[in-house]
């Protein structure tokens, strides 16, 4: 999503040469038009989508959403105009006087002195209708329209500032965003993540992330899995205890979610209070309290000593299910809680050994959050030449990793870094229940409607 009001003063600096004798109409957003202090009959031009219509006595009055705020601009018009053609969900053009609203829902309205049908809609065979709040799974079925409804115009713009609040946590701190690669002349995969090409970076640039699609062959219809979705990734040199990747982790978390609460409150408080009431506390109470550490060895007696009977009986050595992680986080008492120091055996083999014998665990760190359970995966790395052979051997991996152990023999630093779920980031902050609502194309098992 453009940055709505930057786009649109963009276009307007560049409409049509203005015509001698009338001044031509401003373009404004809704956003922009509803943001005008003191409006005193100027000409404008708004665009957009009628949400409502509403005739009273002779006038006429119609809502216009262009997508760029939640509000609506609202517009009056008299009877000269004919209502059959303004129906619900049409586009329109509308010219006209920007003045002080009479009523105190709004501070301007647009006096209409020319309406402009773009395309009709047929509201009796558009999906959702006027004035009906529909469930997340209704509009699920329709992805190709569904963003013009309030809650998903407002998750979606969410999801677009907190896109802009990420890149700006990380940019202006000369930490260099890596692109996607994108074509080759090679048998290549989709990646499953940038993490490996993210390291080869850091080896360069110090601190590198990148935020794009991120693709998985899962096979579940969970409300937290998606077969595409978007990761945010950090890889930070020089980097050597688990203590300054969580600071960082802990820090980008917060300051984004800081961002967004300031940028789009309306957004945010639509979902809070329709779609996950309470949620405005329960994120307040994350936002203000340190995020709790305990190491994956405490995790396993706190499950063991849990009244509570698992599907998956936990014991030291085996994965922490979902079931697992939501119990501490209510344990920890709903904060985010980083569980640390994972069994070698349960990880992957660049993760770095924490030569610990007899447990023997590697210096892993997830955080675990309430409603959604793993945010963030992470690790330091193995910067060991010989550790690092000695784990690619036994996964028989040496060879297609030879590159990867170049890394170590070039100039190694000791080094760590993380990935995020974005749609999980995305349900945990807003209390959105199923991943499938916060991104604007779900693709996952069995299903890619669009
Ligand atoms: O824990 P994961 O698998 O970590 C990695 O891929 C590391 N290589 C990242 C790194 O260190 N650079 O994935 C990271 C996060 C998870 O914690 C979770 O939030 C999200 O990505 N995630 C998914 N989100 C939606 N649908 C899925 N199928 C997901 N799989 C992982
Ligand atoms: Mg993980």
């Amino acid at each position: 999503m453009f940055g709505a009001r930057c786009l649109l003063r963009f276009l307007r600096s560049c409409s049509s040469a203005p015509c001698p004798r009338h001044k031509p109409s401003a373009k404004l957003s809704v956003r922009d038009a509803l943001g005008t202090q003191n409006a005193s009959g100027e000409r404008v031009k708004v665009q957009g989508w009628i949400r409502s219509v509403r005739s009273q006595k002779e006038i006429l009055f119609l809502h216009v959403n262009d997508g760029s705020s939640l509000e609506s601009l609202q517009v009056v018009a008299d009877s000269s105009f004919d209502s059959r053609e303004l129906a619900f969900g049409s586009s329109v053009e509308v010219q006209g006087q920007l003045v002080k609203s009479l009523s105190k829902r709004q501070n301007v309205e647009l006096k209409a002195e020319k309406i402009e049908v773009v395309g009709n809609c047929d509201a009796k065979a558009f999906p959702f209708k006027y004035k009906e709040r529909h469930p997340l799974e209704y509009l699920r079925q329709y992805p190709h329209l569904r963003c013009r409804t309030n809650v998903l115009g407002s998750i979606l713009r969410v999801r677009s500032e907190a896109t802009a609040a990420i890149h700006s946590f990380f940019q202006p701190s000369s930490k260099i965003k890596v692109p996607e690669e994108n074509f080759f002349n090679v048998p290549v995969f989709l990646t499953v993540s940038g993490q490996l090409h993210l390291e080869v970076m850091s080896g360069a640039f110090t601190q590198v992330f990148t935020f794009g699609p991120t693709f998985r062959a899962e096979n579940s219809q969970s409300r937290r899995h998606l077969a595409e979705f978007y990761m945010v990734e950090a890889e930070i040199s020089f980097l050597e205890s688990l203590q300054d990747l969580m600071q960082v982790v802990e820090g980008l978390f917060k300051t984004t979610t800081m961002t967004v609460l300031s940028n789009c409150p309306e957004d945010v408080e639509l979902c809070h209070k329709f779609i996950a009431p309470g949620q405005k506390d329960r994120l307040e109470h994350m936002l203000k309290n340190n995020f709790l550490i305990i190491s994956y060895t405490e995790a396993v007696e706190i499950l063991k000593q849990a009244s509570q009977n698992f599907t998956f009986t936990p014991e030291w050595g085996a994965d922490l299910h979902t079931e697992h992680e939501k119990y501490l986080v209510k344990h920890c008492g709903d904060i985010p809680v980083f569980v640390i120091n994972y069994p070698l055996a349960l990880k992957p083999f660049y993760m770095r050994d924490n030569e610990d014998s007899p447990q023997h665990t590697v210096a892993a760190v997830d955080l675990l959050v309430p409603g959604v359970g793993e945010l963030f995966g992470g690790s330091l790395r193995e910067e060991r030449y010989h550790f690092l052979e000695q784990r690619l051997a036994r996964s028989g991996l040496t060879e297609a990793y030879q590159w990867y152990l170049d890394l170590r023999r070039f100039g190694s630093v000791p080094h760590g870094g993380f990935g995020m779920g974005f749609e999980r980031y995305l349900q945990c902050i807003l209390g959105i229940d199923n991943i499938k609502d916060v991104i604007p194309f779900p693709r996952f098992t069995h299903s890619c409607l669009l």
